[in-house]
């Protein structure tokens, strides 16, 4: 009846405004609190075209125009199930990265995590720079408040991440350290860190993208200049020292498939755990384009191959943006990617969470990363469900 009812009201809908209309109004409710920094991209723009088309239609939010305020009375177009509900379910997690300023301050973006997602994770506030700012000065308030959220909601808390070359402080990646020094810095950073939420932060990204651009090798990193390739394993046996019982991830972004990066992703993984390195987990990042990479044989091959070195995979930074504002093409077109991807992670037995590097469109960082690209997750810019937000429903039912 429900659903007869909104097919109805779409209808009416469509009759009244004439031709189809883009799938999100121009001007978003208010802009990121998190204005992005200057990253490199994070996906290698010439992979091959990832999703064979099907047939298979979602569900589609047709929205009002945006001077038409959205009635209290008229039924959300939600499913009745949360996602977090379906994933538990299947023994996984679908998680959201969270800024603490939304968080705290939007009742709306903070009902939608709560309600839809089964894990949350620092999109920025456990990084090294907003942790130590100065050296032996540590700042938890961001991190605690996330984690008290989590508590408070039944939500697994990650952590994002103890060493990294972007977002740490000046101090420590200026410093002219030498070695010794150096790796005294990043075993007390990490000790400390992983002290201060034993027993709340269930799992940390340890690394992240140690592997160069390129992929042929090791990032040419502060890290890798004052240490050497071993601050790697370093990093590790001082997470697993602190925190004997959190899990451990190498996290990645551009290796989710087949071929270059991925490879030496493996090899690297491969070496590390034959020297006894206690890594649990690997990430992949997944920060993808509606057109762009991986095809599903090679995302669900190259999961299987690090299933078999015995690792925990988890889906990290899943975003796919679009050219914004997007059609509803292209819209449907990201439904099936996303359809695709959280069927693979459901299909892997190691794949136990699938995380939205975000909550909705409007607290996204691709805007601010891609110019002319936004859009990339399951929530509009007014909180409302897209139809990847479907897609995804249907992956974690079936
Ligand atoms: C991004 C955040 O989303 C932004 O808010 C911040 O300004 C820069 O970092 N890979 C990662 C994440 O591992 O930490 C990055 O997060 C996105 C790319």
């Amino acid at each position: 009846m429900r659903k007869l009812g909104i097919l109805l009201f779409v209808v009416l809908l469509l009759s009244a405004c004439g031709p189809a209309q883009t799938a999100v109004p121009t001007s978003p409710p208010e802009a990121p609190t998190n204005a992005p920094v200057v990253a490199e991209p994070t996906v290698e723009p010439t992979q091959a075209p990832t999703v064979e088309p099907t047939k298979k239609v979602y569900p589609t939010w047709t929205p009002r125009p945006t001077s038409t305020p959205f009635p209290t009375n008229e039924p959300l177009p939600f499913e009745e199930t949360s996602l977090a509900e379906l994933a538990r379910a299947r023994g996984i997690d679908i998680g959201a990265a969270v800024s603490v300023d939304p968080m705290l301050r939007d009742s709306q973006y903070s009902e939608l995590l709560a309600r839809e997602f089964s894990l949350m994770v620092a999109e920025n506030a456990l990084k090294p720079g907003p942790l130590q700012p100065q050296q032996g000065v540590f700042d938890f308030s961001g991190g605690d408040a996330l984690v008290a959220f989590a508590e408070e909601n039944g939500m697994r808390m990650r952590g994002h991440t103890l060493l990294w070359h972007q977002q740490s402080p000046a101090w420590m990646e200026k410093g002219n350290f030498s070695r010794e020094e150096a790796i005294q810095v990043l075993e007390e950073h990490i000790a400390t860190v992983t002290t201060h939420y034993k027993g709340k932060v269930y799992a940390w990204d340890v690394v992240n993208e140690v592997i160069d651009q390129g992929g042929n090798g090791l990032r040419d990193s502060f890290w890798l200049q004052s240490i050497g390739p071993d601050y790697i394993e370093i990093a590790f046996r001082a997470a697993r020292a602190a925190d004997p019982d959190a899990l451990l991830f190498f996290n990645e972004y551009g290796a989710e498939g087949m071929g270059g990066k991925s490879e030496t992703q493996y090899a690297l993984l491969k070496d590390l755990l034959d020297k006894g390195v206690p890594i649990d987990g690997v990430g992949l990042q997944a920060h993808l384009q509606y057109q762009g990479g991986p095809n599903q044989m090679d995302f669900e091959r190259n999961m299987q191959r690090l299933a078999d070195l015995g690792l925990i995979i988890h889906i990290t930074e899943l975003d796919i943006r679009l050219p914004s504002p997007a059609t509803q093409k292209v819209l449907d077109e990201q439904a099936e990617f996303y359809h695709m991807v959280v069927t693979a992670c459901v299909n892997q037995p190691a794949c136990k969470a699938v995380i939205l590097w975000g909550v909705s469109d409007n607290y996204s960082w691709i805007p601010g990363q891609y110019r002319g690209m936004g859009e990339g997750l399951l929530f509009d810019l007014l909180y409302k469900p897209k139809p990847a937000y479907h897609a995804v429903y249907e992956a974690l039912k079936q």
